[in-house]
C-alpha cells in the first residue's frame, strides 16, 4: 500500500501514454506543439513493467490517458496487457479519449477489461468542434460513440464549460447524453501551460451552471464516488447522472489519491505543480528495481493541493500543457 507524506492513501495511477493528439483543443494545447522525439518517450513494454510495479504496490485503479492514447501505436497490446490485472490486482482499467479513434478500438477496449470509458466532447455543434479542437470532425467522433455503445462500454461525457463558448449547450448536452445512455461531468478549465488563449475570459465557475441546471432538474449530490474528483448528481427527470469537477471553486486536494506517469516516464504527484521523478534513467540503466525506491521518494513530495487560480493570477500555474500529463 502507498500512502503520502500527508496520509493520503495513494491506490489510483493515471498513465500518459503519449503527448500527441490528433486534436489542439484551445484550452489543452498550442497551435504548434513541439511533441516528444520517440526515443524520449517509454515503449510500451517499459509502461507495462512500471504499470505491474505500481500495482505491486497497490494501485487500485489504472486510467489511460494521453494526449491521445488512441494514436498511440499498437495501443492495444499495452490495454490487454495491464488489462490482465483486471479482478485481481486492479479493480478497475479505464481510459479517456477524444474519440476520434473509438469506432477501431472499441472492441479491444472491452476484450481487455474495460468497462467504461470518459470521452471529451465539449459541443454537438460541428462548426463549433471545428474551432474548439482547431480543425476536428465530429463525425468521427459520434461514429466512435456509437461503436463504444454497441461494444457494451459505459461512457461517460466530459465537457469543459466555457463561457461564451459551449455555455449555451450545457443543458442541451445534458438532455442528449440522456437520451443516448451516457452520463455527462462538466469540467472547469484549469490553466496548465500556454496555450495562446485567455483562459480567464472563458472560465466559468460551475457554481453558476449547477444553479442553471437545478432551476430546471432538481440536482440531488449522491454519494457515489469513483475514485475520482467529480461529484455526481442525480438529475430529477433524467438517467444521465451529472458530475461536476471544481477544481476551481470547489477544490478536492484533501482527498487526493492520485499520482500520473508521463509517456517519459516522469511520475507527477500533482497536476497543478512542477514536482515530478524522473523514473526512466533508473529503469534503463537498473531495471524495475531502480525505480522502486524512487517511488516512496515521489510520494513524500505530494503536496497538499494545487494552487490554480482563475481571475487572480492569469499565468498558468505549470510550464507543461495538460496534454502532457493527462488531467
Ligand atoms: P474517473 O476515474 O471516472 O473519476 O475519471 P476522471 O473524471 O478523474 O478522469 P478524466 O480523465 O475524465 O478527467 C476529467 C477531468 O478531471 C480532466 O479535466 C482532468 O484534468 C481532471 N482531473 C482528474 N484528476 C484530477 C486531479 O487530481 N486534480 C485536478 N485538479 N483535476 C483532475
Ligand atoms: N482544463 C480542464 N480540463 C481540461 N482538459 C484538457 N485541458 C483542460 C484544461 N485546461 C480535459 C479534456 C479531457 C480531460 C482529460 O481533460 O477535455 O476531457
Ligand atoms: Fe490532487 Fe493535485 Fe489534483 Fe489536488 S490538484 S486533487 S492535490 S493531484
Amino acid at each position: 500500500m502507498m500512502t503520502d507524506g500527508l496520509g493520503r492513501r495513494i491506490s489510483y495511477l493515471r498513465i500518459s501514454v503519449t503527448d500527441r493528439c490528433d486534436l489542439r483543443c484551445r484550452y489543452c494545447m498550442a497551435e504548434k506543439m513541439q511533441f516528444l522525439p520517440r526515443n524520449e518517450v517509454l515503449s510500451l513494454e517499459e509502461i507495462a513493467l512500471l504499470a505491474d510495479m505500481f500495482v505491486a504496490r497497490g494501485i487500485r485503479r489504472i486510467r489511460l490517458t494521453g494526449g491521445e492514447p488512441l494514436v498511440r501505436r499498437d495501443i492495444g497490446d499495452l490495454v490487454r496487457r495491464i488489462g490482465r490485472h483486471v479482478g485481481s490486482g486492479l479493480d478497475e482499467l479505464t481510459l479517456t479519449t477524444n474519440g476520434t479513434r473509438l469506432s477501431d478500438h472499441a472492441d479491444m477496449l472491452t476484450g481487455a477489461g474495460v468497462r467504461r470509458i470518459n470521452v471529451s466532447l465539449d459541443t454537438r455543434d460541428p462548426e463549433r468542434f471545428a474551432h474548439i479542437t482547431r480543425g476536428g470532425r465530429i463525425a468521427q467522433v459520434l461514429d466512435g460513440l456509437d461503436a463504444a455503445r454497441a461494444a457494451g462500454l459505459a461512457v461517460k461525457i466530459n465537457m469543459v464549460a466555457l463561457k461564451g463558448v459551449n455555455d449555451d449547450e450545457i443543458l442541451p448536452m445534458l438532455h442528449w447524453c440522456d437520451a443516448q445512455g451516457f452520463s455527462l461531468t462538466l469540467i472547469e478549465t484549469m490553466p496548465l501551460g500556454e496555450t495562446g488563449e485567455d483562459r480567464t475570459d472563458h472560465y466559468l465557475p460551475l457554481t453558476q451552471v449547477a444553479a442553471m441546471i437545478d432551476a430546471h432538474h432538481a440536482l440531488t449530490p449522491l454519494p457515489d464516488r469513483t475514485g475520482g474528483p467529480a461529484r455526481y448528481h442525480a438529475v430529477d427527470g433524467l438517467r444521465a447522472r451529472l458530475g461536476l469537477i471544481t477544481p476551481l471553486t470547489r477544490n478536492f486536494c484533501a482527498d487526493c489519491n492520485r499520482i500520473r506517469m508521463t509517456c517519459e516516464g516522469k511520475i507527477f504527484m500533482c497536476l497543478g505543480h512542477e514536482d515530478h521523478v524522473d523514473f526512466k534513467a533508473a529503469l534503463r540503466s537498473g531495471g524495475v528495481g531502480a525505480v522502486e525506491p524512487l517511488v516512496d521518494r515521489a510520494l513524500r513530495l505530494k503536496p497538499a493541493a494545487h494552487d490554480f487560480r482563475i481571475g487572480t493570477d492569469l499565468a498558468p500555474a505549470t510550464r507543461r500543457h495538460m496534454s502532457v500529463t493527462g488531467g
